[in-house]
C-alpha cells in the first residue's frame, strides 16, 4: 500500500493534482473539502453544522472531519493507496490519521507540500470563484482561508518534517510540469498504471 498527503495553501493545486496522481498510479482519493461540499448540498446535519465554518473560511471542527476520514478509509479496504487532499489539516488530525492507519497495519509513505506564492493564490481561487460556485471562494473569505491556513495547518508541515516524510514542491509552474515534479517523487515508491 503507498499512502501520499497532497500538503498546501487553499488554491496551490491539491484537487487539481489529486485527479492525475489517483489515476497515473491507481489511489483513491480522499478530499475532505469534496466530501464536506457533498453533506452541504445534500443538507444532512453534518453539512449543516460544517457550512457555518466553510462558509466563514474557518475549519471544521477536528472531530466531524476525523469520523468521516475514518469511515471513508474503511469504505475501500482493497485499495493501494490513497491520496489525501485538504488532510490532515491539523496536528490533532494528523495523529489520528496515523492512529487510524496503524490499525490498518500501514502508514503515511510520503507528504508532497505544494508551495505558491499567495498573490498567485488568491488570483486562482478569484478567478475559480467566478465559476465554481463555491461559497468560500470570495476574495474577503480566501484572506481568511489563508490566514487559518498559515495558523492551524501549517505546523502540521513540521510534523512530518520530524519524521523525514515532508519533500516540498514548486506549485506555481504549469499543471503539466508540477504534475511531472510530483511524480519524480512518488515513482521512487509505486509505478505508474497508465
Ligand atoms: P478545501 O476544499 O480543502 O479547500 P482549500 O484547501 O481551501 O483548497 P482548494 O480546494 O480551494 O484549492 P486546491 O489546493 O485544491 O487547488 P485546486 O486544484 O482547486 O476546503 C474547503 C473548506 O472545507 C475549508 O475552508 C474548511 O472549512 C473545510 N475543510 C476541508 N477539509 C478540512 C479539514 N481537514 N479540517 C477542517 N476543515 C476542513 O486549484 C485552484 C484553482 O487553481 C483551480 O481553478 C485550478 O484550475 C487552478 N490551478 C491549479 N493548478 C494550477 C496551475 N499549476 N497553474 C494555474 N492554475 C492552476
Ligand atoms: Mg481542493
Amino acid at each position: 500500500m503507498f499512502n501520499l498527503v497532497l500538503f498546501g495553501p487553499p488554491g496551490s493545486g491539491k484537487g487539481t493534482q489529486s485527479e492525475n496522481i489517483v489515476t497515473t498510479y491507481n489511489l483513491q482519493h480522499i478530499s475532505t473539502g469534496d466530501l464536506l461540499r457533498d453533506e452541504v448540498s445534500r443538507h444532512t446535519p453534518l453539512g449543516t453544522e460544517a457550512r457555518k465554518y466553510m462558509d466563514q473560511g474557518m475549519l471544521v471542527p477536528d472531530e466531524v472531519v476525523i469520523g468521516m476520514i475514518s469511515s471513508k478509509i474503511d469504505d475501500i479496504p482493497d485499495a493501494r493507496g490513497f491520496v489525501f487532499d485538504g488532510f490532515p489539516r491539523t496536528r490533532t488530525q494528523a495523529e489520528a490519521l496515523d492512529k487510524l492507519l496503524e490499525f490498518k497495519h500501514t502508514k503515511i509513505h510520503l507528504v508532497l507540500s505544494l508551495e505558491v506564492p499567495e498573490q498567485e493564490l488568491i488570483k486562482r481561487l478569484v478567478t475559480r470563484g467566478e465559476t465554481s460556485g463555491r461559497s468560500d471562494d470570495t476574495e474577503d473569505v480566501i484572506t481568511k482561508r489563508i490566514k487559518e491556513y498559515h495558523l492551524k495547518t501549517q505546523p502540521v508541515a513540521n510534523y512530518y518534517n520530524a519524521y523525514g516524510k515532508l519533500e516540498p514542491v514548486t506549485g506555481s509552474h504549469s499543471i503539466a510540469d508540477t504534475f511531472k515534479a510530483l511524480s519524480k517523487h512518488i515513482n521512487k515508491y509505486i509505478l505508474p498504471v497508465s
